[in-house]
């Protein structure tokens, strides 16, 4: 048995054996109060949920948490999460391994998926954010094989609580960083992981394919493509290939 894994100061470990979904379990926690640093990890989850309304297989061996989070803003800047929670699995990977980041919030090693971000904000009538639940799967002792991925899957070895630990540290430095710095900083990072610029790739836009060279992520999270009909600003669409 491995020991129970060491969180920042302030925030505290909720563990289950096997939840249906982390984001739901922490979304109920945080309607009923509980403060940011709330942090559920589940050995697995029965309803494991994606983006873009897939699954996320989530049998034992791999981490399946969500941390609750209350950063007192917009919608608009609470989709920063994303980025900030990127940041923090990348860290969690071993140096001498080929770590980047994929728009909006994928983590390739080694050009595999390595990690999937779920975020979800509630927000209030007046529209300002009540909280974010950041939910984030790592896989760690195997690489799930499922015939709706359009990618490979990588994984990180090691333990969960180690990666707990990992993951939990770099969550907290860079929402500090977040905090203090603003999306200056994350973007900076983040741009400094992501696939080189000029790089050709294929986004999704619904039933839309748009193919053109990766040119960056501007100052509110969009991903900036060069195509051949001219500069596309791209909120919301799936990037394709494995390296931006
Ligand atoms: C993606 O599609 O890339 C995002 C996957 C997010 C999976 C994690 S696992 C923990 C948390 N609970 C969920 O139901 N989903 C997220």
């Amino acid at each position: 048995m491995n020991p129970t894994p060491v969180l920042p100061d302030g925030w505290t470990l909720v563990e289950r054996d096997s939840v249906g979904s982390t984001n739901d379990e922490a979304g109920l926690l945080a309607e009923a109060g509980a403060p940011e640093g709330t942090f559920v990890w589940a050995r697995e989850q029965t309803g494991g949920r994606g983006r873009r309304g897939r699954r996320w297989a989530s049998p034992v061996g791999n981490l399946y948490c969500s941390t609750v989070l209350r950063p007192e803003c917009s919608a608009q800047r609470a989709a920063e999460l994303g980025f900030v929670a990127a940041l923090a699995v990348a860290d969690v990977v071993q140096d001498g391994r080929a770590v980047r980041v994929k728009w909006p919030n994928d983590v390739l090693v080694d050009g595999g998926k390595v990690a999937g971000i779920l975020p979800e904000s509630s927000i209030g009538q007046d529209g300002h954010v009540e909280h974010v639940v950041l939910g984030i799967g790592i896989n760690v002792a195997f690489a799930p094989d499922l015939p709706e991925m359009r990618y490979t899957a990588a994984m990180l070895g090691g333990t969960v609580e180690a990666a707990i630990e990992g993951l939990t540290a770099g969550l907290a430095r860079w929402l500090s960083e977040w905090r203090r710095e603003g999306f200056a900083v994350i973007r900076a990072a983040w741009l400094e992981r992501a696939g080189p610029l000029g790089l050709e790739v294929d986004v999704k836009l619904g039933e839309e394919l748009v193919r053109g060279a990766f040119a960056g992520m501007d100052r509110e999270g969009a991903l900036l493509l060069e195509t051949p009909a001219g500069p596309r600003r791209i909120v919301s669409g799936e990037l394709l290939g494995r390296t931006a």
